[in-house]
């Protein structure tokens, strides 16, 4: 599956934006600044393609990416805090979760927890929403290579704990570093199989 070519389909600012739902898809939801996009160059090892940056809020779109003819690969605006005036935030948040509650072809929500923060609030709220709209989600770590080893246990062990309470939730928590590449082939063939 990631032997194709990535490309850059569109990004979408509204829901009848959206491209045809004619394969399957993945999207990669998380608080902004969690390394949603730097997760998805990794994945197809693409420095760039989807655009990376240390201001929160930098993705303000929908973005589709086509990974060769049968997947979609979808970065998502973050939520939680973001860089941008207020209204411009609202606007992406609602249609995040107009995508995230409507999506037929929508096979795996990824959902991405800091390795140093692990669940808060935000993360829950979005969790409870999947659940509702049953979208199977699974966690994604990031940022594994800022952690010490003691630290990330206790972290993973307050996912588990979180992921428990949720119906939809698929219960193998993943571990990335997409800046040491620990764990993208994992998350590669996770993809391939679903
Ligand atoms: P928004 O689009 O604003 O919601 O952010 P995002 O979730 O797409 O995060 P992005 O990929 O832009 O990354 C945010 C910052 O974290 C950037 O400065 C990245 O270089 C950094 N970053 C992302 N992943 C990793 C990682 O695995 N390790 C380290 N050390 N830094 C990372
Ligand atoms: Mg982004």
């Amino acid at each position: 599956l990631f032997a194709g070519e990535t490309e850059f389909l569109k990004g979408v600012v509204a829901m009848n934006g959206l491209p045809g739902a004619d394969r399957m898809e993945v999207c990669f939801a998380g608080r902004s600044n969690v390394g949603k996009s730097s997760l998805i160059n990794a994945l197809t090892g693409t420095k760039g393609i989807a655009r990376a940056s240390n201001t929160p809020g930098r993705t303000q779109e929908i973005n589709f990416f086509t990974q060769g003819p049968d997947l979609y690969l979808v970065d998502l605006p973050g939520y939680g805090y973001a860089n941008a005036p207020l209204a411009v935030v609202e606007k992406w948040q609602k249609l995040l979760k107009q995508y995230l509650s409507g999506r037929q072809n929508l096979r795996r929500a990824f959902v991405l927890i800091d390795s140093r923060h692990g669940v808060k609030k935000v993360d829950e709220d979005i969790m409870k929403l999947l659940d509702s709209a049953a979208v199977t989600f699974q966690c994604v770590m990031t940022k594994a290579d800022k952690v010490k080893d003691k630290d990330r246990a206790k972290v993973l062990e307050q996912v588990r704990g979180a992921l428990a309470r949720h119906p939809a939730a698929y219960p193998e928590i993943v571990l990335t570093s997409s800046e040491k590449g620990d764990g993208i082939p994992t998350l590669r063939s996770i993809i391939a199989g679903l």
